[in-house]
């Protein structure tokens, strides 16, 4: 049974859904393995990537993962040709070795898992294709890491976990928002006890995609808004929910325990399909010709003309085991400037962002407490710069991806797989944020009841997985990097 039928068949016991997740919590798999939480393998001596996906966001991956010392971008793969050729083409005329290219069908991709000159999967393809390719590449002893989200169902994030404890094998979630400035600016306070007791985050992805959903030639086949058609809570929460719960230590000495969801009507997509019709009524005829009906779960026309599930505003809130709460919010059908929010409050203090405002009473003086003037707010930048910003922020800006962020996500992961260490984000909280999307579906069908939020860790996170440190890296980039050569995103 197709993840999408099964999920409909799942919803539709919508009675039972509340209940059947907290059986399954409940009714934990027995664990076979030693947990994986800070796992380290053998270092690699070259890392040799092999990228799946190179549609928006995948060459990006390639330009900065070649720019890395001791790493090879050594496969390619697509469904097009043209989309490999380039990459490749850009690889060789920067003095990079010639990739591997996998193209033509959409099983190449298997040919780059089993590709013996890769031993880091890096996928970037579609949400519907993650857990198969995430799977396969653990079964054939692969690390794989996954752009955000990894996976989408409680069965499936079993799956991964049984799946990584048994290969013992990496498995991150490519969550580039934890490697932000200011969310890592955030991260070294909250571990210096600035805020003192965490007691509340927030986090959000609002960002506008209506533009990005109804035209031809941005997500391959629409898959994003056949999603939006099909699935309703909140399928994108990671970006927000991430560095938040890096703050708080969630999956490493608190856990996330239940939550709640409620998602507004769906109210965009309607008045702006309906404004844009003529345009849209023109793609949506044309589409009948597309060879892609059912291969993201439902034809182009029916994803185009809706009705979608998706309502515009979810809201979810997350109560920890230590009594925290934690508020994750998704909207890309309203215009709305760009926000995650990136909010963490404690008993001395908060933080939030866009923009960046921070407020502390270090001695508990209780004042009518104002947001830091722009003189204080520089000196408390400067002073908590995290250090992985500041040894490698500046390379990270020439490099890009939202701002470097990207990079310092590609050259962390790089670094501990060099290096054998553990990784920043390991397999319990790639599930564990990515899983929000059925959890929140599930919530918000049943009118906000609460939902528990099932421990992949099996109890690991109350003491053997440990706290992320305040991590660095400092690296001799290569010159070609160094003049800012391979800037792109
Ligand atoms: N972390 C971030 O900031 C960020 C930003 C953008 C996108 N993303 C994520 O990246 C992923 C890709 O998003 P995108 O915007 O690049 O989408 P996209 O549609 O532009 O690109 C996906 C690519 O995958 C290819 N593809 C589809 N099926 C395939 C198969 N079977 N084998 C090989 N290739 C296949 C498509 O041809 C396309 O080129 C998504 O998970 C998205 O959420 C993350």
């Amino acid at each position: 049974m197709s993840f999408l039928s099964s999920r409909r068949n799942f919803l539709k016991t919508s009675g039972m859904t509340a209940a059947a997740l907290s059986v399954g919590c409940t009714g934990i798999p027995k664990r076979k393995h030693p947990t994986v939480g800070n796992l380290a393998c053998p270092a690699l001596e070259t890392v040799k990537v092999g990228v799946i996906g190179l549609g928006m966001r995948g060459p990006g991956a390639v330009y900065r993962l070649a720019a890395i010392p001791g790493v090879r971008v050594t496969a390619l793969c697509d469904i097009y040709q043209a989309r490999v050729d380039g990459p490749s083409k850009w690889l060789t005329d920067n003095g990079h070795p010639a990739p591997k290219g996998y193209y033509g069908s959409t099983e190449e991709w298997k040919k780059l898992v089993e590709d013996p000159e890769v031993n880091l999967v890096y996928v970037a393809s579609p949400w519907q294709m993650h857990v198969e390719m995430v799977l396969f590449a653990m079964e054939h002893g692969k690390h794989v890491a996954c752009e955000v989200p990894m996976v989408f169902t409680v069965e499936d994030c079993w799956k991964i976990v049984e799946l990584a404890e048994e290969k013992r094998v990496h498995c991150m979630l490519l969550e580039n928002c934890c490697y932000g400035e200011t969310e890592m600016l955030a991260l070294n306070m909250a571990r210096q006890g600035v805020f003192g007791t965490l007691v509340h985050g927030e986090g959000a992805y609002i960002h506008d995609l209506r533009g990005w959903n109804f035209v031809e030639g941005s997500y391959e086949a629409f898959w994003r808004l056949k999603w939006n058609t099909l699935h309703g809570g909140n399928p994108y929460a990671t970006h927000g929910l991430g560095p938040i719960c890096q703050y708080m230590n969630v999956g490493r000495g608190d856990q996330m325990r239940v939550l709640t969801c409620l998602n507004s009507g769906e109210f965009g997509f309607s008045e702006y399909v309906k404004h844009h019709q003529a345009r849209i009524d023109a793609i949506a005829a044309k589409s009948e010709t597309f060879a892609d009906k059912d291969k993201y779960g439902l034809s182009t026309k029916d994803a185009l003309l809706g009705p979608w599930k998706q309502g515009d505003m979810s809201t979810a809130v997350i109560k920890t085991e230590l009594g925290r709460t934690i508020m994750i919010q998704h909207d890309t059908t309203s215009p709305r400037p760009y926000t995650r929010i990136n909010l963490i409050s404690g008993t001395k203090g908060i933080l939030k962002d866009y923009p960046l405002q921070i407020a502390l009473d270090q001695d508990y003086q209780a004042p009518h407490l104002g947001w830091a003037s722009p003189a204080q707010m520089s000196e408390l930048i400067a002073k908590y710069r995290h250090p992985l910003w500041r040894d490698s922020g500046e390379i990270a800006k020439k490099l890009g991806g939202h701002g470097g962020m990207d990079f310092l996500m590609d050259l962390r992961l790089c670094y501990c797989l060099q290096n054998g260490l553990p990784l920043d984000i390991n397999v319990y909280e790639s599930c564990q944020w990515s899983v929000l999307a059925e959890l929140t579906e599930v919530s918000n069908a049943n009118d906000g009841a609460p939902v528990i939020v099932p421990d992949f860790t099996r109890g690991a996170w109350k003491d053997e997985i440990k706290p992320l440190g305040i991590e660095t890296v400092k690296l001799d980039i290569d010159e070609n990097a160094k003049a800012g050569k391979q800037l792109s995103v």
